[in-house]
């Protein structure tokens, strides 16, 4: 969906960044079996997508920021100055006829930007030549035990000829340091393509609003999300679905989906659809019977300002953690006027004893990951917010079915609102304004309000 000129900006950026000292190597994960012989659906690693746009398994990217630029004339074939080398699978006819169609390591060259590109069972011959002779070794130690043999495996063959002229590098170095601090910084295009998926969420979330009855299946909610999603041209979802009903809106990560809405429940749904290697994060909570009893709608209410007080706050030079203190504290002060704690805020917020109904945190990054990439300190303290970061705000209020000391009305309630929020150079800007959110707006927009 980007053109490829996208993508070597961003390959130019990151050398740049990195310094002739360095060298990067970029690998896809392996594809999963998910039973027997059958494979879960490969997604390219969001690393190696970021840079080249290249959505094949079994790929390696070694970036060379010191090497020359390729001539034009260069075809590339030996490598050796080239600053983008790409090991791929190659082509193979018989192959593609199962498995589907391969760019190759001609395709690398001349769609992927690659200046060298080789098949990847070349990789262990080529990878320590390629590396030599870098002080910092930019790589993701820890993702997939293989390849990480295969680096230390380079190293080691390096250090055996450092006598010859053949060093290995001073430093692994995480790529949380350089490449992830680009991709924290969403550029025009990624927060287009951003837009584009939380516009296709919210027809989702409202799609499952109008489709849900006491009656409905949880799943068949999931199954209305999921259409709406592809049939709008999304990859899927970025995440895994959440449709809790009922008590299974106090599971955070309740992703069985699986039992039939009563009437009288609150839906839950957390869900984001993906698009282009991005995704949407957005939780609504909404009353099955198309209208909020007191008690549902006095936590939805307090949710939702602890929320609006939330994005409010969210501008330039804010932190995360002032957003979380602020639905904390609003929160609490609800918790106390609810009956769910007493004493003052204060109290509560210094015990934690508000974490028994609001245990998570309220925001986190957002882009092509679900929880992004991005370091959330530096030097130890929170990092102020910058124009163009994508953060998701979503304060939640949670009563356990079975908790003691807590009004009757309340137990077994779940509430979590959930938006994507773009920081600009002035403020910010929700960019899911469009799923329905005040209590009028989440009423009309329930099918069984209308029925
Ligand atoms: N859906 C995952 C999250 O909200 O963080
Ligand atoms: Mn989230
Ligand atoms: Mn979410």
């Amino acid at each position: 969906m980007l053109d490829p000129s996208v993508f070597a900006a961003r390959r130019e950026a990151y050398m740049r960044a990195l310094g002739p000292d360095a060298v990067a190597v970029v690998c896809s994960l392996p594809e999963r079996l998910r039973n027997g012989d059958s494979h879960y659906r490969f997604r390219q690693h969001s690393d190696v997508y970021y840079l080249t746009g290249f959505t094949e398994p079994e790929a390696v990217l070694v970036l060379r920021p010191g090497a020359p630029e390729p001539s034009a004339a260069s075809d590339g074939a030996d490598g050796g100055d080239a600053r983008v080398t790409m090991f791929v699978r190659p082509r193979d006819p018989e192959m593609e006829t199962w498995e589907g169609r391969r760019a190759g390591v001609e395709g690398a060259r001349e769609r992927y930007g690659a200046g060298a590109a080789f098949p990847i069972a070349e990789l262990d011959t080529r990878l320590w030549g390629l590396i030599a002779n870098h002080e910092e070794l930019h790589y993701s130690v820890g993702l997939d035990d293989e390849m990480d043999l295969r680096i230390t495996a380079a190293i080691a063959r390096l250090r055996k000829s450092e006598k010859r002229g053949r060093r290995p590098p001073r430093a692994i170095v995480d790529p949380r340091t350089v490449l992830h601090e680009h991709r924290l910084r969403k550029s025009p295009e990624e927060v287009a393509i951003l837009r584009k998926a939380c516009a296709i969420t919210a027809l989702a979330h409202r799609a499952a609003m109008a489709a849900g009855r006491p009656g409905t299946f949880e799943y068949e909610l999931e199954a209305v999300i999921d259409y709406t999603f592809r049939r709008h041209g999304g990859a899927g979802a970025g995440y895994g679905t959440i449709v809790g009903s009922g008590e299974n809106a106090t599971i955070l990560h309740y992703v069985e989906n699986n039992q039939a809405i009563a009437d009288g429940d609150l839906v839950l749904i957390d869900a984001g659809c993906e698009y282009a290697h991005y995704t949407a994060d957005i939780t609504r909570t909404w009353p099955a019977s198309g209208r909020f009893t007191p008690a549902q709608r006095a936590v939805y209410e307090l949710v939702l300002r602890a929320q609006e007080g939330a994005i409010a706050l969210a501008r330039p030079g804010a932190t995360i953690d002032q957003l979380h203190d602020h639905c904390v504290r609003t929160l609490t002060a609800g918790m106390i006027e609810l009956g769910l704690l007493s004493g003052t805020v204060d109290e509560r917020v210094a015990d934690l004893t508000y974490k028994r109904f609001f245990m998570h945190g309220t925001s986190h990054w957002l882009g092509m990951d679900v929880h992004d990439v991005g370091a959330y300190t530096h030097g130890g303290t929170a990092r102020p917010l910058e124009p163009g970061m994508v953060i998701t705000i979503e304060p939640g209020l949670y009563v356990a079915p079975d908790a003691p000391d807590v009004p009757d009305a309340l137990r077994g309630i779940g509430v979590r609102i959930e938006d994507d929020v773009l920081i600009t150079a002035d403020g910010h800007e929700v960019l899911t304004s469009a799923t329905p959110k005040q209590v009028a707006d989440v009423e009309a927009a329930c099918g069984a309000a209308a029925a």
